[in-house]
């Protein structure tokens, strides 16, 4: 049984997005993502998978349902593929795509699921990233097109929407380093992809509370405490560094409509921006994405300690051995989880928030009788968790919390090796099964839940 008693109300779910999970990748007239093409491109993923099958979502979102009802969680996080739904970035839309979408809200409310919809998940069409991808502005009125072409569809029955996953993503490993689609190395074009990406928040804002009135609209960022190595001048600034990169870059021009100067004054020092303004800056721009959100959604595995570079730039350490780290070779810190939270409500006071993912990567191999027994995730969680309740109790408006991820699934660069999901998944035969934290996070979503009495077929043989 869990220890856990969150608020009456307090939404429990499960995350997934699309290019992860669905497959059917050449189905029902959707186009090229740049994740297709950048799986398809040798190297770039770890064990040379692709995600043309994935966890075959599209054929057996039905299955994956009835997993999610057995859970009882009151909602589920997942993205739609803009390729399905504009197969070439703009004009054309494709009907298939909404349907297959809509039939999926409509099974969700049916079985008492709140559908939590992301519109980008990092899955560009192939055909705007060819006229320049989140480096050009036009990218952003682009999605601002097909967030409203979403949401005159669903708009009348989903009541939560969220337009981005994680813009530092997007642009620092996307654009950055490289390690994610398009895999670009061009800091410059990583600034302007984060304010493109930002600036199509906020025009989206404005749509999804035209098309889906009363519906709460957010943005979901990655954010992380980081702490440095030392207390040395040199590592201290390195750390403010980091923070101003990966958490107030975002986080400053959505809620005070402003990049913040010291991190400006960074990227200039670096080369990686004229200064003092930047020029992708057009005026009115700040104002549009700073529109009121309604939550914030947070995505939190871990913290960052960091040490200056002898140029002074901040470098990440690895974890300390004695640490416990996941797959992933990220540190277990459910500390920073709280102080993430209380941070962001100190400095920045969204009216709400979410944690839209949190979960753990490890592998265990099923016993004779097909149990796999997670402990490691069940720890992971509980820890989490645990701090979540922390937060609400020190007044943080922390309404919901979602678990990454359903089902293991393609881990980006990783490909299918990296395991999160509360199902196995085997990607042979495509069976679902239950670890065992599956089984404990039914316990912790209980009290909160409004699962059905009796057991669906299927489920009733897995319980
Ligand atoms: C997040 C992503 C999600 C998943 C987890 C492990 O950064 O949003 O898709 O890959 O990491």
């Amino acid at each position: 049984m869990s220890r856990h008693s969150l608020p009456e109300g307090f939404l429990w779910g499960v995350a997934t997005s699309a290019f992860q999970i669905e497959g059917g990748a050449h189905e029902d007239g959707r186009g090229e993502s740049i994740w297709d093409r950048f799986a398809a491109t040798p190297g770039r993923i770890a064990d040379g998978s692709n995600a043309v099958v994935a966890c075959d979502h599209y054929h057996r979102w039905r299955e994956d349902i009835e997993l999610m009802r057995w859970l009882g969680v009151g909602a589920y996080r997942f993205s739609i593929a803009w390729p399905r739904i504009l197969p070439r970035g703009r004009g054309r839309i494709n009907p298939a795509g909404l349907d297959w979408y809509d039939a999926l809200v409509d099974t969700l409310l049916e079985a008492g699921i709140l559908p939590f919809v992301t519109l980008y998940h990092w899955d560009l069409p192939q055909e705007l990233q060819d006229a320049g991808g989140w480096g050009v502005r036009e990218t952003a009125d682009a999605f601002v097109a097909y967030a409203d072409a979403v949401s005159r569809r669903l708009g009348d029955r989903v009541r939560h929407w969220t337009t981005h996953n994680e813009p530092w993503c997007v642009a620092f490993q996307g654009h950055e380093v490289g390690a994610q689609a398009p895999g670009h190395r061009d800091p410059a074009e990583s600034l302007r992809a984060a304010h493109h990406v930002l600036l199509s928040h906020g025009g989206a804002v404005e749509v999804l509370r035209r098309n889906s009135p009363g519906a709460e609209v957010g943005i979901v960022l990655i954010l992380a405490p980081v702490s440095p190595a030392t207390e040395s001048a040199a590592d201290r600034d390195a750390a403010r560094q980091a923070d101003g990169s990966l958490n107030r870059w975002y986080l400053d021009p959505l809620f005070r409509g402003r990049y913040p100067e010291d991190a400006i004054e960074d990227r200039v020092r670096l080369g990686h921006a004229q200064g003092p303004a930047l020029p992708f800056v057009r005026d009115g721009d700040l104002r549009t994405i700073a529109t009121p959100i309604d939550f914030l959604g947070v995505n939190y595995y871990s913290r960052n300690v960091v040490r200056a570079a002898p140029s002074g730039a901040p470098t990440v350490d690895p974890p300390a051995p004695e640490r416990e780290r996941t797959d992933m070779g990220w540190e277990v810190y459910p500390r920073g989880l709280y102080d993430t939270l209380v941070r962001v409500t100190r400095d920045y006071a969204p009216a709400k928030i979410y944690v839209t993912e949190n979960g753990a990567a490890y592998t265990d191999a099923a016993d004779a009788e097909g149990r796999i027994a997670d402990q490691r995730r069940i720890d992971y969680l509980d820890a989490h968790i645990a701090q979540a309740g922390r937060a609400i109790a020190d007044g943080v408006p922390l309404a919901g919390y979602f678990a990454w991820s359903l089902l293991d699934n393609f881990e980006w660069a990783h490909g299918y090796a990296k395991r999160f999901g509360l199902f196995e998944v085997d990607f042979e035969t495509q069976r679902r099964r239950p670890r065992d934290s599956a089984h404990w996070y039914r316990q912790v979503v209980a009290p909160n839940s409004a699962r059905d009495a009796e057991p669906q077929p299927l489920l009733r043989r897995m319980t």
